[in-house]
């Protein structure tokens, strides 16, 4: 059987989260090389346990947020003798990590002006950070591809009566940056393409990760085919996204969502 990502080396961001950890399971399956970075901790070190055996595995702890560590990371990398023509800018922190599990959520007059800015430091400012960093050190070497992640928040607004009594809401600051990084993904389309590289944007749907039934119910109503999306459908898009069939494609949103879009 032909391997979809042999020859592929993909460097990913927040990597140990739900949809992160399930690309780094499909890339390497697929004959990906496969270098993994998330912020240092529980999930950084699950990964590590699960794939760190594989030649094909690599792990750097990064956070995205620190201009430092991202203009190091591609040099680290190339260092150790890979060279990455696809890199996945998948980091981000939703309102339930900005806030902490089990805290209570606040309202979006009482929405602290750090907070906001937390968030556009990780979820915008990073990705800049990162694909200002693969233009100094990758963009024009070889060829390359930037997918850049979105959310079916990006472009639509969100259905604020959904999350009425549940333990979390949606996020302001969090569609803000979800709509920003498509406009990172159309700027740098026009401006890469004469020197071989690629970016889109892949906007997964709802991502079913234990959800209350009433939850699910909720949100079904809102997608054609009416249920949350299991991650390994996320990942089939990605897996596209990082080939080589998807070359004639730049300064696209990619929408994963179930036909919540399309309505
Ligand atoms: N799960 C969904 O329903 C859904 C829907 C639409 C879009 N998305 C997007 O997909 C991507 C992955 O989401 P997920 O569901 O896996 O989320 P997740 O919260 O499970 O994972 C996010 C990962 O990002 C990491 N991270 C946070 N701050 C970081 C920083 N400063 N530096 C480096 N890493 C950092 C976290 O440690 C975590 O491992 C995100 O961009 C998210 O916005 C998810």
């Amino acid at each position: 059987m032909v391997e979809q990502l042999k020859g592929r080396t993909v460097f990913i961001t927040g990597s140990g989260g739900v949809l992160g950890s399930t690309y780094v399971r499909r890339m390497l399956a697929e004959g990906a090389r496969v270098i993994a970075s998330d912020l240092p901790g529980n999930r950084a070190d699950a990964l590590v346990e699960t794939h760190g055996a594989n030649p094909a595995f690599r792990f750097y702890p990064l956070d995205v947020a620190s201009e430092d560590e991202v203009e190091g990371i591609f040099q680290r990398i190339l260092k150790d003798g890979w060279e990455p023509n696809v890199v996945l800018n998948n980091a981000a922190i939703t309102g339930e990590l900005l806030m902490g599990a089990g805290q209570p959520f606040p309202d979006f007059a009482d929405l602290k002006v750090s907070d906001w800015e937390r968030t556009m430091r990780t979820n915008l400012t990073g990705p800049f950070m990162v694909a200002r960093q693969m233009d100094r050190d990758i963009v024009g070497k070889w060829p390359c591809t930037l997918i850049n992640v979105a959310s079916m928040y990006a472009l639509n607004g969100a259905h604020h009566r959904i999350y009425e009594g549940m333990p979390f809401k949606n996020f302001s600051a969090y569609g803000v940056t979800k709509a920003g990084i498509h406009g990172l993904t159309v700027w740098l389309a026009g401006y890469w393409a004469p020197r071989g590289a690629t970016v889109n944007t892949i906007a997964p749907g709802a991502v079913f990760n234990g959800h209350s039934e009433e939850f699910q119910r909720r949100v079904g109503e809102l997608i054609m085919l009416d249920r949350m999306a299991k991650p390994d459908e996320i990942a089939d898009a990605m897996l596209f996204l990082a080939s080589a069939q998807s070359g004639y494609m730049t300064g696209q949103m990619v929408n994963v969502d179930g036909g919540f879009s399309g309505w």
